[in-house]
C-alpha cells in the first residue's frame, strides 16, 4: 500500500507542507505555503503547522523540520525563530496542538535525509556531507547511510565569525556580491570543511542550488564529489516526512 505521509518545512520566512508519497519522495498534493509567523513563537509557528495540516484534511503521522538544533523533540538552538523556542518541546507541542503525531527534526538533516534516500545521495554509503545554503547554512553527515544528527557547520568560526554569516546565499544579498564573488567565499569554506571532514561526496543545496547554473562553474572541492541537490525546495518535506515514518513504526 502506498505510504503517504505530510512533511513540513519551517523556514525563516515560509512554512511549507505537502503530502509525500513515500516511494520516490514526490509530492501528491499542493505545496501549500503560509508566511512564517512574527514573532515566530512556539505557539504562532504550531498554529500555522495546524492550518497546513487541516488545508491538507490530514490526519496521521507528521513530520516537521525546525530551523535549529532538536535534540528528543527539545529545541536547543533557536537562531532562525523566537527566542521563546529554546527548552521547549516541539515535539509535545506540535502534537499536543495538531492532534496527530508529530516528529520534529533539525531542517538540514531533513533535507539530507530528503536527499539520501530520494536525491543526490541515494545509495551513496561513504561520509555524505549535505550543505543546505539559505538564511543560515544546514549541515548534515552521513556515514554508512547513517545521520550524525544536529551538525552544525553553518556556526563553524570562519574569519573571525559564523561561517554562514560569511558565506550562507543570504551574504550574498546583504552584501551584494556577485554569483562569483560568492561562490569564492562558499570555495573557501568548502575547503575548510574537506580538510576537516573528508567527506567523500558535497551535496550542495538550499534554496539557492535551484540557480546551479549560475554558480556550479566558479564551485570546486579537493577531492569530494560536489552535487547539486536533487528535491530543491522539497527536500525538507520528503526528508522529514520520511523520517517521521520510520520514526512512528519503529514505536519511538
Ligand atoms: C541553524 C541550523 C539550521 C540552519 C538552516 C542555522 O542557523 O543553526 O540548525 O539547520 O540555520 O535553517
Amino acid at each position: 500500500m502506498a505510504q503517504h505521509i505530510l512533511g513540513i518545512d519551517i523556514g525563516g520566512t515560509g512554512i511549507k507542507g505537502g503530502v509525500v508519497d513515500l516511494a520516490d519522495g514526490s509530492l501528491v498534493t499542493d505545496r501549500f505555503r503560509v508566511d512564517t509567523p512574527r514573532p515566530a513563537t512556539p505557539q504562532a509557528v504550531a498554529a500555522a503547522v495546524r492550518a497546513i495540516s487541516a488545508h491538507h484534511s490530514y490526519e496521521g503521522t507528521m513530520g516537521v523540520a525546525y530551523p535549529g538544533i532538536i535534540r528528543n523533540g527539545i529545541a536547543l538552538l533557536a537562531a532562525n525563530v523566537d527566542a521563546s523556542f529554546l527548552g521547549v518541546d516541539v515535539d509535545a507541542l506540535f502534537t499536543e496542538v495538531t492532534g496527530q503525531d508529530v516528529h520534529v527534526m533539525n531542517d538540514g538533516d531533513a533535507a539530507a535525509v530528503g536527499e539520501m534516500q530520494f536525491g543526490a545521495a541515494a545509495g551513496e554509503a561513504g561520509t555524505v556531507l549535505f550543505l543546505g545554503f539559505g538564511t543560515g547554512i544546514a549541515s548534515a553527515l552521513f556515514r554508512e547511510a547513517i545521520l550524525v544528527p544536529n551538525m552544525e557547520f553553518g556556526h563553524l568560526e570562519f574569519k573571525g565569525m559564523d561561517a554562514e554569516h560569511y558565506c550562507a546565499a543570504s551574504a550574498r544579498k546583504r552584501e551584494g556580491l556577485s554569483y562569483e564573488e560568492w561562490a569564492g567565499r562558499v570555495n573557501e569554506y568548502l575547503a575548510h570543511v574537506e580538510m576537516l571532514l573528508s567527506p567523500d561526496v558535497i551535496i550542495f543545496g538550499g534554496g539557492v542550488s535551484k540557480k546551479w547554473e549560475r554558480f556550479g562553474h566558479f564551485l570546486h572541492t579537493e577531492h569530494a564529489q560536489l552535487r547539486q541537490a536533487e528535491l530543491l525546495n522539497n527536500a525538507g518535506i520528503a526528508g522529514a516526512a520520511h523520517w517521521a515514518h520510520r520514526a512512528a513504526t519503529a514505536g519511538a
